[in-house]
């Protein structure tokens, strides 16, 4: 075993409703409310914060897909809260767990983003994270007046810039520009306040953001991209990444890899908690979690299986044999770190169609723990020392009972081991992941002085 780490585990819960797995929804003891009772879902926040974990994650996609709807009506995965909205309500049920929600950055403004999320910021106590992706389908340009989706270059493109102009807006305030002195009636230092003058290729933003700084400084970015351009953008800007590794292998090569991209931008390593997901099947016999990992498998419809394949693929599948081995697909523009890391295990293990989606309809390409939970904690412990995580995001194959499992069984063990924090330390997400408050930098131009200087003058 390598050497110890002197530093702990990082965990998120990635909230879905009803569970990962896509017949999730269908297990007696899943919950189907969350989607429609908030309480339900300010549950297992509350759930996730009481096992003092770090994070709780919320993905999002802008769009139902057209096709399949028969196949898509047999899984939970067509409807769910806005993440944003979402974020503001478990913002007010929760203390000291980390709230994070995803947004595009292809189908949104930067100067409404850096709003929303900074208002929650300020909301939550520091609590915020921005899931940063770039969509990858179609059915989501479509509702945004795109006939194509974007190419997958432009997007990355688009979303170096788009991240720039955010985190600028996030240092219009210094930290204590805000004086609010009734004495000498001023409200705010306007040697403090800094505009953004922005010109780029996609954004043209002049700022200032309309929202004071928050007292984690900026949100804490996040990205799960894996494609050569994903992982240069996650170089350059994430604090925490999220992958889908299925083996420790492919795990550790993801993991020194961006760590040393990271140095290409200056940037410590440390200060990039990269979290690969993990699909825990838990129980007290390696028996008892077997049974119910086959079970699960047995509520799989295959037509729904297969729609799941198809949208991580981004490809019609139907015309394909389902007991053959998949065929080489064409080169396309979605998502591309998911789609190796599936065709991959389906060449390796030579799967058939059917074999694929039923594997797939499991965990979507994230390693999948089938077992006790010391068997949990020896393969978190193993994946952590061995340097193909700094922690890890749980995607709990049923909601509650899986996450009920993981808090009351599994945790313990990994505190008992000293891998896991056994309260929170601090109060913002930054502090529970051990990621320094971002300096504020003053990114205002010349022409940005000449112009306040004339709105002061104006304003007399
Ligand atoms: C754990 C995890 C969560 C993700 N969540 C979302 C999501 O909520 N919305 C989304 O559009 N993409 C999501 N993605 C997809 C990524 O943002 C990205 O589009 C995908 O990994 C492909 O990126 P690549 O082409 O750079 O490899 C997620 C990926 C991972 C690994």
């Amino acid at each position: 075993m390598p050497e110890r780490r002197d530093d702990q585990i990082k965990l998120g819960v990635f909230y879905w409703p009803g569970g990962h797995h896509v017949a999730a929804w269908r297990h007696p003891q899943a919950e189907t409310d969350s989607v429609f009772d908030f309480r339900r879902c300010a549950e297992l926040a509350q759930l996730a914060e009481r096992g003092k974990i770090d994070l709780f994650f919320i993905a999002d996609l802008v769009g139902i897909r057209p096709e399949n709807i028969d196949a898509q009506a047999g899984a939970a995965r067509a409807v769910y809260f806005e993440p944003l909205t979402l974020l503001g309500a478990l913002s007010a049920v929760t203390d000291r767990i980390g709230l994070v929600a995803t947004a595009t950055t292809t189908y949104n403004e930067p100067y409404h983003l850096a709003r929303k999320l900074a208002s929650l910021d300020l909301i939550n106590g520091g609590r915020t994270g921005w899931n940063l992706v770039t969509s990858h389908n179609q059915a989501e340009a479509a509702n945004f007046g795109a006939e194509t989706h974007m190419a997958h270059a432009d997007r990355y493109d688009r979303a170096t810039e788009f991240a720039e102009v955010v985190k600028g807006l996030w240092d219009s305030w210094e930290d204590d520009a805000i004086e609010r002195n009734k004495q000498s009636g001023r409200y705010f230092d306007p040697a403090k306040l800094h505009f953004l003058n922005h010109k780029g290729k996609h954004f043209s933003v002049r700022g200032p953001l309309n929202v004071p700084r928050s007292p984690q400084g900026h949100p804490v970015l996040v990205q799960a991209g894996s494609s050569g351009p994903g992982r240069e953008l996650a170089a350059r800007t994430a604090e925490v990444i999220f992958t889908a590794a299925e083996s420790i292998g492919e795990g550790q090569a993801f993991y020194s890899d961006v760590k040393e991209r990271l140095k290409k931008y200056g940037r410590d390593p440390q200060h990039c908690c990269i979290m690969p997901g993990i699909f825990p099947v838990i129980s007290r016999t390696q028996k008892e979690a077997e049974d119910k990992y086959e079970y699960l498998q047995s509520l799989v419809q295959p037509q729904v299986g297969l729609f799941l394949l198809q949208h991580l693929l981004g490809r019609d599948l139907s015309a394909y044999d389902p007991d053959k081995p998949l065929p080489d697909l064409p080169e396309h523009d979605g998502a591309k770190g998911r789609t190796e890391v599936i065709l991959r295990t389906a060449r390796k293990d030579n799967l058939t169609l059917r074999q694929l989606y039923l594997q797939i309809a499991v965990a979507r390409g994230h390693t999948v723990v089938i077992g006790t939970p010391e068997k949990v904690a020896d393969t978190m412990e193993e994946w952590f020392v061995g340097r193909a995580a700094d922690g890890f995001n749980i995607l709990p194959p049923v909601f509650p009972t899986s996450l009920e499992d993981f808090v009351e069984l599994v945790i313990p063990e990994l505190q008992r081991r000293n891998l896991f924090r056994k309260d929170y330390e601090g109060t913002t997400l930054r502090e529970h992941l051990g990621l320094p408050k971002p300096e504020f930098v003053k990114r205002s131009s010349a022409h940005a002085e000449e112009e306040k200087e004339r709105q002061l003058a104006n304003a007399g």
